[in-house]
């Protein structure tokens, strides 16, 4: 049995990582427009960089850390013995740290840097800033955060195609269901055959095109969940 899973801020929220969308439609007090697009990077690159120093400062803080949904999708990756594809729109590294090792980033990662003069990407745990040098090509002022803006084209997207084809079973899991293409996934693997659930605590833009929905958070529903799908595993051999 094929299974794919997504996962969004939702499931990071435990973790002490803030979810995207604030009641006040801000992002940690910044317009999207200023700070998650190619155009806000132009105009303002010092500021773009800042708040992308600050995020990746405050997740290697060790205040944040893996928390129960995350070592529960680990855990059923060490046990599936069927197909496994997990698919994240977090740049954070906590499924990662929790033991997962392949993890597809569609919206890319924070400790990673971009040069965009010579396409290297490279590990990046410090700040950047516009007088960054590029490890790579030796180039200044060239260098960017490894995430994926508004008006950018995702990582990855024809090997998650190729998985929601083949998937008998897609599991959404803290997704708000507002950014596509990740909010379409759920129809794309429904309409190839699967059988399709969702966690989040709250409803989703996407709940009603799910076979189930489960309310809570991921740190309870996550580790339940995936008993549940071992022990059935087991039961049916
Ligand atoms: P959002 O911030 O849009 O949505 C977070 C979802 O998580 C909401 O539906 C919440 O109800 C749910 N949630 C919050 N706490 C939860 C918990 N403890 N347990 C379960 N669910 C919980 O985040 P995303 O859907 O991930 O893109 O956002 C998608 C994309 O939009 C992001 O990857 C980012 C953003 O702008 C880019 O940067 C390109």
């Amino acid at each position: 049995m094929n299974v794919v899973i997504l996962t969004g801020a939702g499931i990071s929220a435990e973790s002490g990582v803030p979810v995207f969308r604030g009641s006040d439609g801000l992002w940690e007090g910044h317009r999207v427009e200023d700070v998650a697009t190619p155009e806000g990077f132009r105009r303002d690159p010092e500021k773009v960089h800042q708040f992308y120093n600050q995020r990746r400062a405050r997740l290697l803080d060790g205040e944040v850390r893996p928390n129960d949904a995350h070592q529960a999708i680990a855990r059923l990756a060490e046990a599936w013995k069927g197909g496994l594809t997990v698919v994240t729109q977090n740049i954070d590294d906590l499924h990662e740290r929790a033991g997962l090792d392949a993890v597809i980033h569609m919206h890319g990662e924070l400790l990673k840097s971009r040069c965009t003069a010579c396409g290297a990407v490279a590990a990046c745990r410090g700040e950047l800033s516009r007088a960054s040098i590029c490890g790579s090509c030796g180039g200044i002022d060239c260098l960017r955060p490894h995430v994926v803006w508004f008006g950018e084209m995702p990582f990855h997207l024809e090997e998650i195609s190729m998985a929601l084809h083949a998937a008998d079973l897609f599991v959404s899991i803290g997704t708000s269901g507002r950014v596509y293409p990740a909010a379409g996934f759920v129809e794309m693997a429904a309409s190839s055959g699967a059988r399709t659930l969702e966690m989040n605590l709250d409803p989703s833009a996407s709940s009603p095109v799910f076979d189930e929905s489960r309310r809570g958070r991921a740190g309870e529903l996550v580790p339940a969940w995936v008993d549940e799908l071992l022990a059935r595993a087991e039961n049916t051999g």
